[in-house]
């Protein structure tokens, strides 16, 4: 399964609609290495680079947050937070065994969840700075 970035995956921030085109093309390189049967090391890169690249990205929305003081940030954060505990254990089994059938599987559910967040907790997010900024 590719992913690739698609219009209805836009918020309208430009901040994290950038970070989020990068966060799709990372899980794609992974996805697609895992696919063609790269190495463990190969794997493992592209799995560090996601990883980092989400906490870092995570970050920076929550700081927004707090910045507009979105009511919803307890709630956003915590989602954040057991996404990543979930990530980083595939992450951990990945770069331990390397892309099995079953782990790929379970990278490519892990970032489709991360995909449904976008289109939904993180446009909500968006709204309401779009909707502060405006008043
Ligand atoms: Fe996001
Ligand atoms: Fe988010």
């Amino acid at each position: 399964m590719a992913f690739v970035w698609t219009k209805d995956l836009e918020t309208g921030n430009a901040l994290i609609d950038n970070e989020h085109r990068q966060l799709v093309k990372a899980a794609d390189e992974l996805v697609e290495a895992c696919g063609q049967g790269k190495g463990r090391q190969e794997v493992g890169k592209a799995v560090e680079f996601l990883s980092n690249y989400t906490k870092t990205h995570f970050a920076h929305e929550e700081e927004l947050q707090l910045k507009y003081k979105y009511p919803d940030y307890a709630a956003h954060k915590s989602w954040h937070q057991s996404f990543l505990k979930e990530f980083e254990d595939v992450a951990a089994k990945l770069k331990a065994e390397g892309a099995t059938i079953a782990l790929v599987a379970d990278v490519n559910a892990k970032v489709s969840k991360l995909i449904t967040h976008i289109k939904t907790l993180d446009l909500k997010l968006a709204q309401y700075i779009q909707s502060s900024q405006s008043k």
